[in-house]
């Protein structure tokens, strides 16, 4: 059982950096509802590798559920109100997702966030998410809040600047990262995943996009 200290914070959350915590476990219960409900955003905005403007092929497949989806191609990259694929609006954010981000959220002291996109993430061994920063979003007062499923990987978390040294994080299925203010920029990243036996690890990050 976690014991909340003064500040609010339970001990087995890792701050890692100002406005930037590390809750293990945090999503564990909710760990086969999420996978179905991952099975059943595909249906409708299946998995897909994108391609950068700069034309490479991104080695992360991805999807996305809400208001508002991620997609990039020749031509761009930033968030739409419909699958560019299917024509159709993004599935719905499930209510579970939703109240899960709520929840990660006000335990990393904000309040209220209301996550208008879930951008869903998939890596098969061998891929990775080179190190970047989140910056398509509208509302950069709002945190991301990161939840990691399936396969174990390692979180590269670095500072505002590309050069800075990066922490070396491994994310177990249910564990979840919170980061925004004075963190909201800074640079992250997936190494590769190691070879395996045929399944994936998933990773959901809530932002505003709006
Ligand atoms: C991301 O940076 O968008 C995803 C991070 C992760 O997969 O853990
Ligand atoms: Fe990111």
């Amino acid at each position: 059982m976690m014991q909340p200290d003064l500040f609010g914070a339970a001990r087995d959350d890792i701050v890692l950096s100002t406005g930037a915590l590390f809750l293990p476990g945090f999503a564990v219960a909710e760990v086969v509802t999420l996978l179905a409900h991952i099975r059943t955003i595909a249906v409708c905005s299946p998995f897909r590798h994108m391609i950068t403007p700069g034309g490479r092929r991104m080695s992360v497949a991805m999807t996305s559920c809400g208001r508002f989806g991620w997609t990039s191609g020749r031509e761009g990259y930033g968030y739409t109100s419909h699958d560019p694929d299917s024509g159709q609006a993004w599935p719905l954010m499930p209510p579970v997702f939703r109240e899960l981000a709520r929840k990660a959220a006000t335990r990393a002291g904000f309040a209220d966030f209301s996550p208008d996109t879930c951008l869903v993430n998939r890596y098969a061994p061998g891929t990775r998410l080179s190190l970047h920063q989140d910056l398509d979003e509208g509302d950069m007062s709002a945190p991301i809040v990161s939840v990691s499923l399936g396969l174990p990987a390692i979180f590269l978390w670095g500072g505002p600047m590309r050069s800075d040294t990066r922490r070396r994080i491994m994310l177990h299925e249910g564990d979840v990262m919170v980061w925004g203010r004075e963190a909201r920029m800074n640079f992250h990243g997936v190494e590769p995943l190691p070879p395996g036996n045929g399944t994936c690890r998933y990773n959901l990050t809530f932002r505003k996009a709006r």
